[in-house]
């Protein structure tokens, strides 16, 4: 053995003792005839101190050791007289006998602590570096944790885990596929999965009952911080189950992942229907961390000459409760927020409650005190609140408040990443049209099953079916997704017909599903968790690549190996690919 210890388990009951320690050097300092290293690896650092007038030669070799060599050493550990309550370690030191250089290393481009001075592009670059930093790798062991209890639950109540091709055919669910040729099918593609949907199905046909899988999937989409080109899903299945089963088999999961990876004991997860969700904030994951509910005022601010309010087809309000001493800049500049191309509000309308109850309000050319307290009661709002107001066509009013709603709350310190709020949005519709093309499209996916009560509707009102769809939403972010699926080959025959699908075309993509349903298949649904997503929430981070180990930048690339890459001529060739 290379060490006898790690580097960040001795204490002062260990004082005496010879040990063997191996890492990388951290930091090393001399103050004249005394010099020190800091020697870090995965476990913590330890200092590591040198005295010239004790032993020279090894003292010697230690000046000449630049950062990030790999070093083991023997010693004596001895108790510090500059102790550093920082580290686990900080009371003793090993007092240096014997060196061994096990590599040298050229320095590196970035300082590998806590705040480096290496930028985004850099560190993903030399991503194996980055991972020496303990922030980085503390997010790789809670990925560790999230995943190990996650089994250890799921294992409890009788899931089995079993792997699914990677190697298959597309399977819509609204994003583009990853598609790879065949060579020994000339013409022909694979598609890397978007999910294992289909396979969980079909194994829920062969009777599996409870499957689960921490599975890869692929998704040819545009990225944000909260998406990654390939990420990871905890994708599950039950059969002979309601959706009632699923909710709580799947909240039990939360739970036990709340306490035993953050030690919080969180209560029952309330649940909102998405109709719900969409009046009261706009948006089908609300962030329930703060109140700041949707106030319609159609009611009370139309007709009273102020033609953008009248022309409107909705007025929303939200109050925002001690912030009438926003300044007239932070109001400007929330103004400038709403009128973002990105959120498109042409303007934004305000009414401050004075501390003596007085209104003041952008519009008191149209409303006097009387009309105003009206806002004001509508919004329950008192002293001190500020009252914000969007008006225009209803979603994209809906769509703009709840922006201005989320960074109000951000503004205000409502959002704070460790107070964590669960939310079960329920109801989903069954389809979206898109405006576009004219068609309907599966808003989860077309294996969904409408609610039985609104089956009836797919002849007449396609739009208004509800799906036995939900979503799991905490702290605004949309963690999971499922539903309970259609079974019967009929229903699910029909589903592609309303999705536009031609018989051949739903036979052609979908028939060994269909085919399947004929040979038994039981009722079933499921979910699937993201991952990634997971574990960046309980890391209090929105970005899912610090979560991680070799994530792809925003164009979808990773930069450290240089991928995607241009193939050879040969290679396109023999794969049946030359253009
Ligand atoms: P859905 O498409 O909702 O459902 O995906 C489930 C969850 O996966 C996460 N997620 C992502 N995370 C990171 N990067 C991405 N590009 C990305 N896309 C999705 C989200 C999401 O809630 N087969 C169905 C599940 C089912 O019905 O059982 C599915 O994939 O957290």
């Amino acid at each position: 053995m290379l060490r006898t210890h790690t580097c960040g388990e001795l204490r002062l009951s260990d004082v005496g003792k010879e040990v063997t320690l191996s890492g990388w050097l951290q930091k090393s300092r001399d103050i004249g005839t005394i010099g020190f290293i800091d020697l870090r690896d995965r476990y913590g650092i330890t200092q590591l101190s040198f005295d010239e007038g004790r032993n020279k030669p090894v003292f010697d070799i230690a000046r000449t050791l630049g950062r990030e060599y790999v070093l083991t050493i023997t010693g004596t550990v001895i108790e510090r007289t500059a102790k550093n309550p920082k580290i686990t370690t900080g009371d003793i030191e090993v007092q240096v006998s014997n060196i061994e250089i096990l590599n040298e290393s050229k320095t590196p481009p970035f300082t590998i602590e806590e705040e480096t001075d290496g930028g985004d592009e850099l560190r993903m670059k030399f991503r194996y570096l980055d991972l020496r930093r303990e922030v980085v790798r503390k997010n790789l062991e809670l990925r560790h944790k999230v995943s190990k209890y996650t089994r250890q639950y799921l294992d409890n109540q009788n899931f089995i885990e079993v792997e699914t091709p990677v190697l298959i055919k597309s399977t819509p669910e609204g994003a583009r596929d990853f598609i790879v040729p065949s060579r020994l099918n000339e013409g022909e593609w694979y598609a890397l999965p978007q999910s294992p949907q289909t396979f969980k199905q079909l194994l829920m046909v062969s009777g599996f009952d409870r499957y689960y899988q921490i599975v890869k999937c692929f998704r040819d989409e545009d990225l944000r911080a909260d998406r990654q080109p390939e990420f990871t899903q905890i994708d599950c299945e039950m059969s002979f189950v309601e959706q009632e089963d699923i909710l709580n088999t799947f909240e039990g999961l939360i739970k036990y992942l709340f306490k035993e990876v953050k030690g919080l004991d969180i209560p029952n997860v309330p649940r909102m229907n998405y109709d719900d969700a969409m009046r009261l904030y706009g948006c089908d994951k609300p962030d329930i961390r703060f109140d700041m509910q949707f106030v319609y005022l159609d009611e009370v601010a139309k007709g009273k000459g102020f033609g953008i309010f009248d022309t409107a087809e909705t007025i929303i309000a939200i109050n925002a409760k001690g912030a009438a001493n926003y300044t007239r800049k932070q109001l400007d500049e929330l103004t400038e927020f709403v009128k973002r191309p990105q959120i498109g509000a042409k303007g934004l309308i305000y009414c401050r409650v004075g501390d003596d109850g007085s209104l003041k309000s952008s519009v008191d050319k149209f409303y006097d005190q009387e009309a105003l307290q009206l806002w004001a009661t509508a919004c329950k709002a008192d002293k001190n609140d500020l009252i914000l107001v969007l008006s225009g066509d209803l979603n994209s009013t809906r769509k703009q408040m709840n922006e201005l709603r989320l960074e109000v709350g951000k503004q205000l310190g409502l959002r704070q990443p460790d107070n964590y709020k669960a939310l079960w949005v329920t109801d989903f519709p069954l389809l979206e049209l898109d405006e576009e093309s004219n068609r309907w499209h599966a808003m989860h996916h077309p294996f969904t099953s409408p609610k039985p009560e609104d089956i009836a509707l797919m002849q007449t009102d396609p739009g208004k079916i509800r799906a036995n769809a939900y979503d799991l939403v905490i702290n605004g972010v949309e963690i999971g997704g499922g539903s309970i699926r259609i079974h019967n080959r009929d229903l699910q025959k029909q589903m592609f017909s309303l999705l536009g699908f031609t018989d051949e075309q739903a036979q052609a993509q979908f028939g060994f599903l269909m085919n399947a349903f004929e040979y038994g298949a039981p009722p079933h649904g499921g979910l699937a968790f993201g991952f990634d997503r997971l574990c960046s929430l309980f890391g209090g981070s929105e970005t899912i690549r610090d979560f991680i180990a070799f994530p792809k930048n925003n164009m979808g690339r990773d930069v450290m190996i240089d991928a995607p890459s241009v193939i050879s001529d040969e290679q396109k060739k023999e794969l049946g690919v030359q253009s």
